[in-house]
């Protein structure tokens, strides 16, 4: 199918499949994933990922502590018995690489899809040595020899990391290329190298509450072909706070949604631009929770609306 026809379907949730151990997940309570999770495009090479991913940044940056890593276990076993793949790192988020690396089984390493990056704030001049070390450093702590998706955390560096990225690629140590960032001022920025260097996966913030990638980066992106990861779907938990004394509304049901994380996560990945949603979360509960939201229906543009409105 190709990207006009994907989108003119009215969205890609059109398109689920795989997971064939959904509803095998069960802990702490919250309901289990039944469904086979929404699968979306990638633009550049036509495979497919599953909508929901896992950030890391908090939850996995603990130290060697059992009693800490036992309930990352818990989560990472969850998240590939739900047929999820996508995991965002990254070397800013001090052990997070070491811990997933430790906590990875060689089933969940050959499934994984590593989303990891290279950040070399202060560098001096010397961004592009310092980077290849990074990354090669990322490899070995991760133990995962080649990485699906390589990110330029925050756009530090951007032109000398991108250098080593296309050669990395062509070399077949890395599967694709992105950039990132967190806030509505990288838009500017974003928008240019999206259309001057085309890279394979942007990663940007857009939620329920900041909805500014709305009006010309989504478009862009699916008008160009970059496939699209979604951080800060919670702005950082604090949609929770925004709605911690309201009872779900009733109409979340008509989309499926049976809690306020899962509201947020199928109002962003209502765009079809949207290719991967990475909530973080080291709690077996709430990445349950999380998966739930990457089956079934989507809210449409009157649900949207709904949603926009109870953060009022
Ligand atoms: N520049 C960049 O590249 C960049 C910047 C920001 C983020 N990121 C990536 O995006 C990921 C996500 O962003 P984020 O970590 O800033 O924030 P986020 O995903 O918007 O929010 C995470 C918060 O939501 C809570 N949470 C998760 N699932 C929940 C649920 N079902 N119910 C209730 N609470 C829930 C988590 O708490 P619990 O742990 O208690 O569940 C955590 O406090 C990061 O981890 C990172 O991988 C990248």
């Amino acid at each position: 199918m190709d990207r006009r026809r994907f989108i003119a379907l009215g969205g890609m949730a059109a398109v689920t499949a795989g997971a064939q151990d959904a509803g095998r997940v069960s802990a702490g309570g919250a309901h289990p994933v039944q469904a086979p999770l929404i699968l979306r495009r990638i633009p550049s090479s036509g495979t497919t990922l599953p909508a929901i991913g896992l950030g890391t940044s908090g939850p996995f940056e603990v130290g060697a502590d059992e009693s800490a890593r036992a309930p990352l276990r818990e989560v990472l076993k969850a998240f590939f018995a739900a047929g999820a793949t996508l995991i965002d790192t990254s070397p800013m988020y001090s052990s997070a690489e070491a811990v997933l690396g430790d906590l990875l089984t060689p089933a969940q390493q050959a499934q994984v899809f590593i989303a990891t990056k290279v950040w070399t704030p202060g560098s001096g001049g010397a961004a592009e040595q310092k980077g290849v070390e990074q990354m090669q450093r990322s490899m070995t702590l991760l133990k995962h020899k080649r990485v699906e998706l390589m990110q330029v955390h925050n756009l530090v560096d951007l032109d000398a990391h991108l250098r080593t990225l296309r050669r990395w690629k062509a070399e077949g140590r890395i599967q694709y290329i992105g950039v990132t960032h967190y806030t509505t001022s990288s838009y500017p920025d974003l928008i240019s190298i999206i259309e001057r260097e085309k890279p394979d996966f942007v990663q940007f913030n857009y939620s329920a509450a900041t909805r500014e990638a709305e009006k010309r980066l989504l478009p862009l992106c699916a008008d160009k072909g970059v496939a699209v990861i979604i951080n800060r779907a919670f702005e950082d938990g604090r949609l929770f706070e925004q709605v911690r004394d309201k009872p779900l509304p009733p109409w979340a049901a008509e989309f499926g949604a049976h809690s306020w994380a899962q509201v947020f996560l199928k109002f962003v990945l209502a765009h079809p631009a949207v290719t991967c949603v990475i909530p973080a979360t080291g709690k077996v509960r709430n990445v349950i929770d999380n998966l739930g939201a990457g089956t079934g229906a989507l809210p449409d543009a009157r649900h949207r609306a709904q949603v926009v409105a109870a953060l009022g």
